[in-house]
């Protein structure tokens, strides 16, 4: 379906911006006259107010720019341009805003108390292994705290989950690491940002068995073998070239074997999780966000808050 356009030409400087209009208008061609806003200096802005109907998307304008001289935004029916240095680029990021797809899901009711929550994470998941423009489905961002309660988080990848947990592979002398031998509670975030979706799991880490991760140790290529076994990950190092030095070395004392036996230092986690929360992000900004616990004593059905799920689950509605 084509889509009526707009062309704004403010000045010389600026250069000609096409704007299209959402689809769901139709073939209709409208001219808004822009007018220049502010001119001091290096900085421009141009301000063009669309016709009620009309729906702005920065996605069709362009991407939102954060490079020092063009700035483009929409939002309603106000679309705007910036040309100049009047402002940081930090100071312009709190202007960043996407529209979503429209087209998103909601959790309906009746279907939430037959939902399995590690189920709903497959099919998620897959859907998220299916989009083209994720590149890493699996990546995750995990967190993890001191036992005086000092956060940090840091990406990782998943590499396994299922009805007993979520699986991740490390370094057991990491940062990480010393987090979760004195406080073994983590949380994991994934953001499939095409799909507008985002999982949190939270709950308790226990180390996997020394069979489980030799296994998927010796899946892994032989270079990843190499970097795993020559990094003290997370310790203070004088140089890179001692990294590259014990590549080499590694490489040669290696060069015969098809894999190398795993470190006594390396190995995987198993993060059992006590709540999983799904978000689906909204156009209208009224995001769904459902949250499964494990029913215990003080989280028992109340059929009002708290909710009966499958496979000793309670779910519950939170606000966005
Ligand atoms: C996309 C991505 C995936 C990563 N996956 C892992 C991983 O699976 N395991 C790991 O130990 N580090 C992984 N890292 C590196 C970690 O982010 C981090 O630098 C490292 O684990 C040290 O973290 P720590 O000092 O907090 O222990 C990954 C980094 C990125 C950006």
């Amino acid at each position: 379906m084509s889509v009526g356009a707009l062309s704004v030409r403010a000045a010389a400087s600026v250069g000609a911006l096409s704007v299209r209009a959402a689809p769901s208008v139709g073939a209709l061609s409208v001219r808004a006259a822009p007018s220049v806003r502010a001119l001091s200096g290096r900085a421009l802005s141009v301000e063009a107010v669309a016709p009620r109907g009309w729906l702005w998307q920065a996605g069709c304008v362009g991407h939102w720019s954060l490079s020092p001289r063009v700035s483009l935004g929409a939002s309603g029916r106000r679309w705007r341009m910036s040309v100049g240095e009047q402002n940081s680029v930090g100071e312009r990021v709190s202007a960043m805003r996407k529209p979503y797809r429209g087209d998103e899901e909601t959790f309906e009711e009746s279907h939430l108390s037959s939902l399995d929550p590690i189920q709903q994470f497959e099919d998620w998941f897959v859907a998220a292994t299916k989009c083209k423009e994720i590149g890493e489905a699996n990546a995750v961002c995990v967190a993890t705290s001191t036992r005086d309660g000092k956060p940090s988080a840091r990406m990782m990848l998943l590499k396994g989950f299922g009805k007993d947990g979520f699986k991740l592979y490390t370094n057991y002398l990491s940062r990480k690491a010393g987090d979760l031998d004195s406080n073994p509670f983590a949380a994991l975030v994934f953001y499939w940002e095409p799909l507008n979706r985002s999982v949190r799991v939270e709950g308790r880490v226990q180390r996997l068995s020394e069979h489980e991760s030799e296994e998927y140790f010796q899946s892994r290529p032989k270079s990843s073998q190499i970097g795993a076994t020559i990094s003290k990950q997370s310790s203070v190092i004088p140089s890179r070239e001692i990294l590259t030095k014990k590549n080499a070395e590694l490489e040669e004392q290696y060069k015969d074997a098809e894999k190398l036996p795993k470190p006594s230092f390396w190995g995987g986690y198993l993060l059992v999780p006590d709540m999983l929360e799904f978000w689906q992000g909204q156009t209208n900004r009224v995001h769904d966000r459902i949250v499964f616990r494990r029913a215990q004593e003080d989280m028992q059905p109340d059929g009002v808050l708290t909710h009966e799920a499958v496979s000793g689950w309670v779910y519950q509605r939170l606000s966005p």
